[in-house]
């Protein structure tokens, strides 16, 4: 071997090396992660364990986003398993990926009424609970300290349909602390990473009918409590869940006060959890994905009108039958819940109607 191909072909093996280690971000051009970085806007999706395992889907994500959320990985059964036991292989994961990639992550979630592991329930009493939740929330939020962009400090705490005539949910959280928890779990995750963004994050708050009306007033009331509490929150985070129905496109006009009256307070919104249901409409995938791509396009346009709103992620990137409605019959067993791609990973017009109402923005 001539000496000098020798050298050209050992560096090309070389560069090689570390760009598997350290891919490089593929930013193509018309791609979600193009559109939003124009616009200085965060865009991406939750993430699973075995989806960052996918060797077809990870190069996409790479592509589409700036930002990803783990599904389930940070959350306090994945994250504290068993009572002082932390484990954060997996969330560990997830940031490496991210972060050789050139996205932030979101953190979620610190504190829910749902996904508990087993010794919390059986452990937990009115004296131990606020030393367990600080404690949960030090080891997990330091852990990455500097490294999330925002936190969901507190998921889902009201629920104006419960017995409380306050319109918060009666949780076990609630039921050992009473309204405490949600002031010591702000502070700890601002105790432990003071650079994330602390968000409170909500569902049902989108659409135009009094179910989700009421869910804002108590939102709202919630917001502004934590305000004159000197509660330290930075964002509210915008679930939306959205289900499409057939010819029908809401008004959006109750979201739109709402979203200024958030704005008076001060706070951030980011959309954490967009996806939208698409189980009543037509079994033709062709019609089906049209209207779903109209609704994704009208809810972005409207909600991202409002500049306090920095980052938009869906609830994972792949369509895929609701967990829900599992046994749902549709002859053709067409996809349920929509997102940005179809099961065999090729764009929707969801896709499209993303990049079109952030290139509008
Ligand atoms: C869901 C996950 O997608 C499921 O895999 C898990 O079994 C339950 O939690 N609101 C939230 C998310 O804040 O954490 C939920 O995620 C969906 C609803």
């Amino acid at each position: 071997m001539k000496r000098r191909t020798f050298v050209k072909s050992s560096l090309g093996a070389a560069a090689s090396a570390v760009a598997s280690r350290f891919p490089l971000p593929r930013v193509e051009s018309n791609t979600l992660r193009s559109a939003a970085a124009k616009k200085n806007l965060l865009a991406g999706s939750a993430v699973s364990r075995s989806q960052l395992e996918n060797a077809a889907l990870t190069p996409i994500l790479a592509e589409q986003c700036n930002i990803l959320v783990a599904e389930n990985e940070m959350k306090w059964k994945a994250t504290q398993p068993e009572r002082g036991h932390y484990d954060f292989a997996a969330a560990d994961d997830l940031l490496a990926f991210a972060e050789s990639n050139g996205m932030r992550v979101r953190g979620h979630n610190l504190c829910w009424h749902e996904d508990q592991p087993q010794w919390f329930s059986d452990l937990v009493t009115r004296e131990n609970a606020a030393a367990i939740l600080k404690e949960h929330i030090h080891n997990v939020a330091g852990h990455y300290a500097g490294r999330i962009h925002s936190w969901d400090v507190v998921n889902e705490a009201i629920d104006p349909e419960g017995d409380r005539k306050d319109g918060m949910r009666d949780s076990l959280w609630m039921q050992l602390l009473g309204l405490r928890y949600i002031a010591i779990a702000f502070h700890a995750a601002s105790e432990a990473d003071p650079k994330a963004l602390l968000t409170y994050n909500e569902f049902g708050l989108e659409d135009d009918d009094p179910y989700n009306e009421r869910r804002r007033e108590i939102t709202l009331e919630f917001l502004r409590w934590m305000r004159t509490n000197q509660i330290p929150i930075h964002a509210l985070g915008l679930q939306s869940h959205l289900k499409a129905r057939y010819d029908y496109l809401p008004d959006w006009g109750g979201l739109r006060s709402f979203l200024k009256q958030v704005a008076k307070l001060d706070l951030r919104v980011f959309v954490t959890e967009f996806d939208i249901e698409d189980s009543e409409l037509s079994a033709k995938s062709e019609k089906r994905e049209k209207q779903v791509a109209e609704l994704c396009r009208d809810y972005l346009k409207n909600v991202l009108k409002h500049p306090h709103v920095t980052a938009v992620l869906t609830w994972g990137m792949v369509s895929h039958p609701t967990r829900e409605k599992v046994g749902f019959d549709r002859a053709s067993g067409k996809q349920h819940i929509a997102l940005p791609l179809d099961e065999n990973l090729r764009p929707t017009p969801f896709l499209s109607a993303m990049i079109e109402a952030i290139e509008k923005r």
